[in-house]
């Protein structure tokens, strides 16, 4: 299983790795299957899984429901949970507890927050308390309103100053691993030089240890434009769609079912349920 140990040695021998967000078993186990090191259960789902605006109203109980999922389908990878909107906010004792939730509830491995300032003191109580932390800086999406827009970070000298102080600081706090997310990829690199953990970015540029996706924008699940920064590695939208036309073209022409999807009264008992191993990846 890759542990947070995992992740500092891919950065101390120059490995650069590949993290990727999960939000339900089958995705998760996909995945896991194919090697991705660390999965992330994003707030992001609150957007892509559940269709609000922005990640703000992601609950905490929608993020276990979703990480519980995630842990029944991963057996490798590092599983990182995000700490929704205010479910840090409040107090040390809230942040902890939720925390914790992640860890013994939903199966998480590891948490990340959003932020510099009092989240480095946080990070500090948390990994003292055994729950590893990686932290998340430049575009922090729960900081929309605060930032006016989902913009890039990091443009003035005195904001990259800041991101690279914060950086340091989580660090010296016990996070594992830093998200630079949003930042220009000058900037991202200056933190990834200075920081002895890995830095992980999404539209960061090439300079980062490693690169982060969230699911539906790499593998196409996504009707509108992707932003620049996301790289596409396969149509799943288009996928369904023409499927979804293609079923129900044969349903109205009699197509389907065909004689092999039919039961006859006679002949041997059959199972109605498909082996577990042949529902493999949902095919039968
Ligand atoms: O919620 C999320 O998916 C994230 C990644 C974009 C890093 O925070």
């Amino acid at each position: 299983m890759t542990t947070v140990l995992d992740v500092q040695r891919f950065k101390d021998e120059g490995r650069r790795f590949a993290m990727l967000t999960a939000y339900d078993f089958l995705s998760a186990q996909i995945l896991d299957e194919v090697g991705i090191p660390i999965l992330l259960v994003g707030d992001s789902l609150g957007m892509v899984m559940l269709g609000y605006p922005t990640t703000l109203p992601v609950t905490m109980d929608e993020m276990l429901h979703h990480a519980k999922a995630v842990s029944r389908g991963a057996r490798q990878a590092l599983l990182v949970g995000d700490m929704p909107f205010m479910s840090y906010h409040a107090s040390d004792e809230q942040a902890i507890e939720n925390a914790g939730r992640f860890v013994k509830e939903g199966g998480m491995h590891a948490v990340k927050l959003e932020g510099g300032g009092r989240i480095i003191e946080l990070t500090r109580k948390l990994t003292g308390m055994g729950i590893p932390v990686m932290g998340h800086l430049g575009l922090t999406p729960q900081f929309v309103h605060q930032m006016g827009g989902f913009k890039v970070q990091g443009k003035t000298e005195a904001q990259a100053a800041r991101i690279l102080a914060d950086a340091k600081e989580l660090e010296s706090a016990g996070a594992f691993s830093i998200v630079l997310e949003g930042v220009p990829s000058g900037v991202a690199g200056r933190v990834t030089k200075a920081l002895r953990i890995p830095t992980i970015g999404i539209g960061a540029g090439p300079k980062t240890d490693g690169q982060v996706l969230v699911f539906h924008d790499v593998f196409g699940l996504t009707t509108g434009k992707a932003p620049k920064f996301v790289k596409r590695y396969a149509g799943v939208a288009e996928e369904i769609a023409r499927g979804a036309q293609r079923f129900a073209d044969d349903v109205r022409t009699g197509t389907f079912p065909g004689p092999e999807h039919e039961y006859s009264a006679n002949g041997a008992t059959q199972s109605v349920e498909p082996k577990r191993d042949q529902v493999k990846y949902g095919a039968t």
